[in-house]
């Protein structure tokens, strides 16, 4: 490792996290995306600080629109650059006032003969905008756009059938995902607008692993129909036909479609059913806190944008008051231990959930690998 000729330090290698700082391991994939934010929840001259993957990673937008993500520290004395202010597409400092641009680089230094110190520079991270959300690309590898699925039918119909929303959680990602890629607690943890009448229970649905995915599929009849879908079903009380498929996607994104029917010729597809395309994406702030988004777009009642709100408010209620104290309750339980070193018990419906965890957990150890051998 060569030194820095002015000081004698070691140069800063940049940790696969993101963080600067040279944590040792990550317990995270990283040359990957990750959501960071909605679009929303990053506007006009707003800067919006947010830890991901361990890192402080402060996000802004240039006055084109373009979203910016820059370690969220400035080299000086390390005070978060949120706590500074804009200077056009620039910060400053809230300390000295060291000036930097979007792409990390100090512009301005006020002090003595203004010079700006070679080492003034921060990281900066690569961002796509897509779908209603900012992603970020936080490893040591050149972003690949190619890494982002194409969750391309979010954008299919008009703004009043999606909706997107924001659940931070105090517990390890991996219990999120565990939660949506086993789908039998619905009707013990859940109420009536997704309850499947105690149909899901009993089934051991096939699940599938291609290409670094895995999916699980479930196929039932339920009377009346779930409760988001039966006010859109010809016969509200009646059987309806439902299916739902489900897929993960590395490192940590759940897309989830679901549908009824009572039409016997029907296919079980999204777009032979009343139904919905969701997402769930999850980013660790750190090893037990994660931010969590869902968005969902709707094929029935797009251009209703009164009973767009309800809808996600609803779905939105339901994660947080009924899925969320349960997962919170796992993590303060599980504290920092290791899922599989306690021993858990498993049964039929963990298949999903556990093959994302061994999966998951391979493409980390590869990643580890390549980056000890310098690769
Ligand atoms: S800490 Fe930022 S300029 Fe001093
Ligand atoms: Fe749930």
């Amino acid at each position: 490792m060569t030194k820095n000729p002015t000081t004698g330090a070691q140069p800063i290698t940049f940790h696969p996290s993101g963080n600067a700082v040279g944590k040792p391991g990550t317990p995270y994939l990283t040359n990957c995306w990750y959501a960071a934010a909605l679009s929303r929840e990053v506007q006009g001259e707003d800067m919006l600080a947010r830890q991901l993957l361990d890192t402080s990673v402060l996000l802004y937008r240039k006055a084109d629109g373009e979203p910016v993500a820059l370690h969220d520290r400035c080299p000086h004395r390390f005070v978060p650059l949120s706590k500074g202010k804009r200077d056009g597409d620039d910060v400053v400092c809230a300390y000295h006032a060291l000036r930097f641009d979007c792409t990390g680089q100090c512009t301005h230094n006020p002090h003595g003969k203004q010079v700006i110190p070679a080492a003034a520079k921060v990281r900066s991270f690569p961002l796509l905008e897509k779908w209603g959300f900012i992603w970020i690309w936080m490893g040591n590898e050149p972003a690949d756009a190619s890494k982002l699925p194409d969750f391309g039918e979010l954008d299919n119909g008009p703004a009043s059938g999606i909706g997107h929303t924001y659940m931070p959680m105090k517990a390890n990602f991996e219990l999120i995902i565990d939660n949506v890629m086993d789908l039998s607690h619905v009707d013990h943890v859940h109420g009536e607008i997704i309850s499947t009448r105690g149909q899901l229970t009993p089934q051991i649905p096939p699940v599938k692993e291609e290409n670094k995915t895995v999916n699980v599929r479930w196929e039932w009849a339920q009377t009346p129909p779930m409760g988001i879908f039966a006010p859109f079903m010809q016969k509200p009380e009646e059987s309806a036909r439902h299916f739902v498929s489900v897929t993960w996607y590395a490192p940590a994104t759940i897309q989830l479609t679901i549908g009824a029917t009572q039409d016997d010729s029907a296919g079980l597809t999204l777009d032979q059913t009343v139904g919905q395309y969701d997402l769930h994406t999850c980013t660790p702030a750190n090893a037990n806190e994660t931010h969590y988004w869902f968005a969902t777009r709707r094929n029935h009642n797009v251009d209703d944008e009164g009973f767009n709100q309800f809808k996600i408010d609803a779905m939105h209620n339901a994660f947080v008051d009924e899925d969320g104290p349960i997962i919170e309750a796992v993590q303060r339980e599980m504290n920092t231990s290791d899922f599989f070193s306690l021993n858990p018990v498993l049964i039929t419906s963990d298949a999903a959930p556990v093959r994302v965890r061994r999966l998951l957990k391979q493409m980390i150890e590869k990643e580890a690998e390549k980056l000890a051998s310098g690769g």
